[in-house]
């Protein structure tokens, strides 16, 4: 079990616009899919938000701090990090950071590997970035193509 980022960022860092992701690329979505099904996914409330419903197969962690959510037997509601990160030892899973950027900020240290889709685009307008040095002190350690011009980049501390 680890705990792993995964995120699709722009050529500019740009991951979000409006709340939503600023693009639509089937292929990203199915690896997306494909890479966090069976396991945990942990989420701030703005992704809960936009996502809108907890992912099937997955057990869904969402993280606020204030707000409430509806039950569904697939979903967790925790109050910080520190609560995941603790549930996280007992699960025979690995855990998935899939954001946004202050969830991603939230687990720091906590993230041993990082799946990273690069998104051949700069995004002008958007409004939710990546910090610039979110992969100090890791080294890529794999690339495979995904499809729609997309690569997926491994990277591990
Ligand atoms: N490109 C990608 O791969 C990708 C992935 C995910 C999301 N996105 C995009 O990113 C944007 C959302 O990102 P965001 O940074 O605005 O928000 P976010 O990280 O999704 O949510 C932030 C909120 O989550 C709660 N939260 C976060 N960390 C917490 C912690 N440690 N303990 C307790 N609560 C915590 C807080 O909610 P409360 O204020 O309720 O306390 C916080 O205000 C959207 O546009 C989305 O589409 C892109």
């Amino acid at each position: 079990m680890a705990i792993i980022g995964i995120v699709a960022v722009a050529e500019n860092l740009a991951i979000g616009k409006g709340g939503k992701l600023p693009w639509h690329y089937p292929a990203d979505l199915k690896f997306f899919k494909q890479t966090t099904t069976g396991n945990a996914v942990v989420m701030g409330m703005n992704t809960w938000r936009s996502i809108g419903r907890p992912l099937p197969k997955r057990l869904n962690i969402v993280l606020s701090r204030s707000a409430q959510i509806d039950r569904a037997e697939n979903l967790i509601f925790l109050r910080s990090e520190k609560e995941a990160i603790d549930l996280s030892k007992f699960l025979n899973c690995d855990l998935f950071v899939i954001g946004g950027s202050k969830t991603y900020a939230e687990f720091g240290d906590a993230i041993k590997k990082w799946l990273v889709t690069r998104i051949p685009i700069a995004v002008d307008d958007a409004d939710v970035f990546m910090p610039e040095d979110f992969l100090s002190g890791f080294e890529a350690v794999e690339s495979q193509e995904l499809g729609d011009g997309l690569r997926v980049e491994t990277f591990r501390r």
